[in-house]
């Protein structure tokens, strides 16, 4: 009896992977860009991003909240990421890139991450978000410029005039 109900294991745990092995061979498994992602795929991928910044991202800003620094980032941010993420003018001016992305990647005049621990924007853009098109910057910046970057994020929505003014020329 405990011989059968292995072997009933054994063999459910062999067509679930024969199964498997079959759509990826055959093509079921979708794999176009021009879609929204399902339930369980945003679940998953949000919950497993949010566990790891709950163990990984930490520290404080060490990058001082002057004009200058805010200025510095506006720049760096312009430079690197308006492409993706956009300019001012949010949603109504995305990018082709930014519109063909899967997952789309937040505009942030528009949705932006002011509510997010500076800790996690630094992580996230140090290492960049498996499963999307966010890279990782660890090779192209250093991590002054990292929370240059992050420092900007956090407060983007209530920009000092001297920074207004520079985000005000950025493009995509
Ligand atoms: C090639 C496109 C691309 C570029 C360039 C890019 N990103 Fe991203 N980024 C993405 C995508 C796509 C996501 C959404 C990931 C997701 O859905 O979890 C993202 C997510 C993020 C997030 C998390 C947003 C949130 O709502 O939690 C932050 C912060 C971020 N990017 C910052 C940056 C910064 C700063 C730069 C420039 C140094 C940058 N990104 C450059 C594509 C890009």
């Amino acid at each position: 009896m405990f011989r059968g109900f292995v072997l009933g294991v054994v063999a459910t745990i062999i067509v679930i992977l024969v199964l498997g092995f079959a759509a990826v061979q055959l093509g079921l498994i979708p794999v176009n860009a021009d879609a929204s992602p399902g339930r369980l795929e945003t679940w998953a991928a949000g919950t497993a991003l949010d566990a790891a910044l709950r163990r990984e991202a930490q520290g404080s800003n060490p990058v001082e909240l002057t004009d200058d620094n805010l200025v510095a980032g506006v720049k760096l941010y312009g430079r690197y990421c308006a492409v993706c993420h956009g300019t001012a003018k949010g949603v109504s001016a995305a990018s082709p890139v930014a519109k063909g992305l899967y997952p789309r990647p937040p505009q942030f005049a528009t949705h932006g991450v002011e509510d997010d621990p500076e800790s996690f924007s630094f992580w996230k853009i140090k290492h960049g978000i498996r499963w999307t098109g966010m890279p990782s910057w660890e090779s192209a910046l250093n991590d002054q410029q990292i929370w240059t970057l992050a420092l900007f994020l956090k407060h983007m929505d209530k920009l000092p005039s001297a920074a207004q003014e520079v985000w005000q020329t950025v493009t995509n």
